[in-house]
């Protein structure tokens, strides 16, 4: 998997989910369907007066997500950006032309209201469960800088096997003879193998 391929697959996906964080620190998620990729980069419009463009503009952060008919979930983590003024036309035009239905939603010089946000930098993570075992990777775009979460085996393991015989997809090798050792890119993140480490040699 890469950027390009994730980009694309949210591409067939289309309408996607976008989370934000609102004045009360709540989740608040929502379908988003006027987006349009550009590079890397991903643009998409909203309405000023909504609670989404009220909750990016004073917070920004956004976690998109789309899921695929192959069972891959892509989520994408990142800040969002309103466009400047004098390039605001240029992004409405281009997704009103790759999606006509908008002229639909917003007629005329209701338009006028609406207002173009980018995503630059952010982190990806592709997870799909249609592969044996899973398959999990991470991904960096522009200044984005990845959060790592997960579980890791220490100096302090033993050896003694437990966490590979317990852990569902066979994602722990053995040691030479220790420490054993996590396959990060096909784990479930699930801590099957932390609560069954007789001398707690793991840590999340
Ligand atoms: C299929 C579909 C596509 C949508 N696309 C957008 C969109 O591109 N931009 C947008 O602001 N709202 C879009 N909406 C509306 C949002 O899902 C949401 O209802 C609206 O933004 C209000 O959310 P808020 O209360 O968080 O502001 C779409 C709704 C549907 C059902
Ligand atoms: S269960 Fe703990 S001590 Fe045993 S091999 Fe795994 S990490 Fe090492
Ligand atoms: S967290 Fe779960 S999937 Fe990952 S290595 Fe541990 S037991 Fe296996």
């Amino acid at each position: 998997m890469d950027v390009r391929t994730c980009i694309e697959k949210l591409g067939y996906v289309g309408v996607l989910n976008f989370a934000t964080v609102d004045e009360y620190g709540a989740p608040q998620v929502r379908n988003i369907s006027a987006i349009h990729y550009e590079g890397t980069d991903i643009y998409f419009l909203t309405a000023r007066g909504k609670s989404f463009a009220r909750q990016l503009y004073a917070d920004g952060r956004v976690q998109i997500s789309g899921y695929t008919r192959y069972k891959e979930t892509i989520r994408v983590s990142g800040k969002a950006v309103e466009v400047p003024e004098d390039e605001q036309l240029k992004w409405r035009d281009i997704l009103y032309q790759e999606q006509p239905y908008l002229e639909n939603v917003y007629p005329g010089e209701s338009k006028n209201i609406d207002t173009i946000f980018v995503i630059r930098d952010y982190t990806i993570e592709y997870f799909c469960l249609s592969t044996r075992p899973i398959t999990r990777e991470y991904f960096t775009v522009g200044n984005a800088v990845l959060k790592t979460k997960g579980y890791r085996i220490t100096d302090a393991c033993i050896g003694c096997g437990k966490c590979a015989r317990v852990c569902p997809q066979k994602a722990v090798d053995k040691g030479n003879p220790k420490p054993y050792v996590i396959r990060q890119n096909n784990c479930l993140q699930c801590g099957n193998c932390f609560e069954n480490c007789p001398v707690k040699a793991i840590e999340r």
